[in-house]
Formats: C-alpha cells, sequence, structure tokens
C-alpha cells in the first residue's frame, strides 16, 4: 500500500511524506520517503521521478536484500507506478483550452472554439455557463485574456478565480461586474483565508473592457499575491504570517470562470437590473498563460508552457513587488480604486484588519 500521508510546508520547503507499507506473510516493513518537492528545489519533475525510482531500487536491491523476495520487489514499483505516473504527466498540462480546461456547467453555452485557442461563456435568461481547470495549483502565476460583455451588461457577473474547496478554503479573486452602455465596469477583487474573506478591492479600468483582450494576471507564491491588468499590478495581498496573518498556502486551488446574473446586487449595489433582450450575453477568453506548480497525489510539480529551458523559468515564485511595481500600484489605487475595505472605517469601526496597517 502506498499513501500518501501528509504534506507539510516549513520554511518554503514543502514535503510531502510517502509511506510504503508492505506487508508479506510475517513481516511487515515500514518505509518512509521524504520527497523535497521540485516546486522549490527547481528540480524538473522528470528527474525527481528518476531519482525517486533509483533510490527505489537501490534500497530494493541493498537494503532489503535479504527481507524482499523477487515477487516483493516487482510488487513496490509496481505500487509505485502511479505516484510516477502522476508526476510525468504534468508534461502535457500546458497548451490550450482543451489541455487545461473543462466545461463545468451550462448546457452547451460554455463553448471551445478556434481548435481550443478561445472559449466563450454565455449568459441568459435560464442559465449561465462556467469552465475550471483540469488540474489543481499549489502556486500559480496565471494570465488570461478576456473580452468582456459588451453593451449593456448591467447585472451580470464574469468571475476568474482560483479556489480551494470546503469551509474553510482559500480563495483569489477577480470578478467583473458588468454595467449599463457607456458606464464603466466595476472590477472587483477578493482573497479568502481559511474561510474568511472580507478583503474587498474595487477599481474601474483606464480602458474599455469590452473593446479588446486585456490580460488580467494573479501571482500566487508563497511570499505574495499580486492581481495586475496587462502587466500593471494594482493589488498586492503579501504573506504577514509572521504578523498572524492567514495566508494561502496549504491548500491547493483551482482556477474558475462563469459567466451568471447577479442582478440583485452587482451592478450600482442592485439598482440597475439585468435587460433580457440583450441576451445571450457573452465573454471570450484567449491565450492562458501559466505558471504553475500542479498539485497530484505526489505532491507539488513545477512546470510551465513558456519554453521549459527558459532559465528563469521558475522566478515568479519568489517574485514580489519591487519599487516600480509599488508605485503602479499607487498609481492605480490613487486613479482607479472605487472601493477599499481597509478604509471602511464604518464596517471596521474598530480599526481597519492586521494587514491593511502593514
Ligand atoms: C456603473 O456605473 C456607475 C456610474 O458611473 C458607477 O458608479 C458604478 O461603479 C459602475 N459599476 C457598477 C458595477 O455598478
Amino acid at each position: 500500500m502506498i499513501s500518501l500521508l501528509t504534506t507539510f510546508n516549513s520554511n518554503h520547503f514543502i514535503h510531502s511524506i510517502v509511506v510504503i507499507y508492505l506487508r508479506d506473510n510475517h513481516q511487515s516493513i515500514l518505509y518512509i520517503y521524504l520527497q523535497n518537492s521540485a516546486c522549490i528545489h527547481q528540480i524538473h519533475h522528470l528527474a525527481s521521478s528518476v531519482l525517486l525510482l533509483t533510490y527505489l531500487s537501490l534500497s530494493i536491491a541493498f537494503g532489503w536484500n535479504s527481507i524482499l523476495s523477487i515477487k516483493m520487489r516487482a510488487k513496490v514499483l509496481i505500487r509505485f507506478l502511479p505516484l510516477i505516473v502522476a508526476t510525468l504527466f504534468v508534461v502535457t498540462s500546458a497548451g490550450n483550452f482543451y489541455q487545461d480546461f473543462e466545461i463545468t456547467w451550462g448546457d452547451g453555452r460554455a463553448k471551445i472554439l478556434e481548435n481550443g485557442q478561445s472559449l466563450s461563456l454565455s449568459l441568459d435568461k435560464a442559465s449561465g455557463s462556467g469552465f475550471r481547470s483540469k488540474y489543481e495549483y499549489l502556486f500559480a502565476k496565471i494570465d488570461m485574456q478576456l473580452k468582456l460583455v459588451p453593451g449593456n451588461s448591467a447585472g451580470t457577473v464574469t468571475t476568474y478565480y482560483l479556489s480551494s474547496l470546503g469551509p474553510t478554503h482559500d480563495e483569489i479573486d477577480f470578478e467583473f461586474l458588468g454595467n449599463l452602455s457607456g458606464d464603466p465596469y466595476t472590477l472587483h477583487t477578493n482573497v479568502f483565508t481559511q474561510g474568511k474573506g472580507n478583503r474587498e478591492q474595487q477599481f474601474h479600468l483606464w480602458f474599455d473592457p469590452t473593446k479588446d483582450f486585456h490580460t488580467y494576471s494573479i501571482l500566487w507564491n508563497p511570499q505574495s499575491i499580486i492581481f495586475s491588468v496587462d502587466g500593471s499590478p494594482i493589488r498586492e495581498f503579501k504573506n504577514l504570517e509572521t504578523k498572524g496573518v492567514n495566508f494561502p498556502k496549504n491548500q491547493p486551488m483551482r482556477i474558475y470562470s462563469s459567466l451568471w446574473d447577479a442582478e440583485n446586487w452587482a451592478t450600482r449595489g442592485g439598482l440597475v437590473k439585468t435587460d433580457w433582450s440583450q441576451a445571450p450575453f457573452t465573454a471570450t477568453y484567449r491565450n492562458f498563460n501559466a505558471q504553475v506548480c500542479v498539485w497530484t497525489s505526489s505532491g507539488s510539480s513545477c512546470s510551465s508552457n513558456k519554453s521549459p529551458s527558459s532559465s528563469s523559468t521558475q522566478s515568479w515564485l519568489s517574485e514580489s513587488l519591487d519599487s516600480n511595481g509599488i508605485a503602479k500600484v499607487h498609481w492605480a489605487q490613487k486613479n482607479y480604486m472605487i472601493y477599499n475595505y481597509c478604509t471602511d472605517t464604518k464596517r471596521f469601526p474598530q480599526g481597519p484588519p492586521f494587514e491593511c496597517l502593514a
């Protein structure tokens, strides 16, 4: 039996403990394998599989020679296969919408187009639609180009976010709240840790997001979460665990996206309703680009759909904002921010949450 017992994170090193428990007629052996994550050490996942195999073979050849029969050794190898396969399939995870995503709802309203080069979501009175990533990630840098619902999009919400599951889930949100023709979309952002959100920041954009495709990015690594628009950072949520603020770093997340109706709150707080005579409403996605640590049964492995030989492949894992980035965030917040939970004294009369002060 092979089981992934636990994973833990210390000092930015991710370890998976895999326990192999063998039971023969008269003896049982408990073998613990400590796998340093490829993610942090930048060992390519393929290499780590090979290492694992070699290590195992050596152990069997020398260490367990007197204990294990040939049959048992073969069993060990066979039982390790799922692990190795799980690690290998990361290689093919980058590419187009067919490879990276699956449509989850909407009864045909979500469509992968142009051989997987783009995807469209639509919404009508009967239903919206949505998709999610096939894989789970533990840290990611994702870029997606979106062209939002044009014209009168009041009442509609287009979402694009990372989320784990369960009552104590983590979540990193982009939501685009539609508006009447000519009135600005609202870009809504939020960060949930351990099931708790309440960290909303909202922006207007410096362009019309329905005319052309624009790039919306989330960088999520152990130090920071950075939201960017067309490469310009608009918000950073730093890891302040040392000051007692939770940070998402133990639960793998998936990408989710949807187009749905939220006329009760989306536009001017629900005052402007959806005009169904304009339906169907359509938003389009293209050029998904990701540098990710894919989470599998064997732990976390990092890959990139940029050139694998690029030496800067994994620099995103330690990226945080430099002074130039901080200046850009200040620019966006000064000119385009329309709501900031940090300055909402009605909501936090006893003072803003700690991360706002740091
Ligand atoms: C819609 O337009 C109004 C008026 O310009 C603006 O106050 C609001 O923030 C815009 N966005 C939404 C989602 O209501």
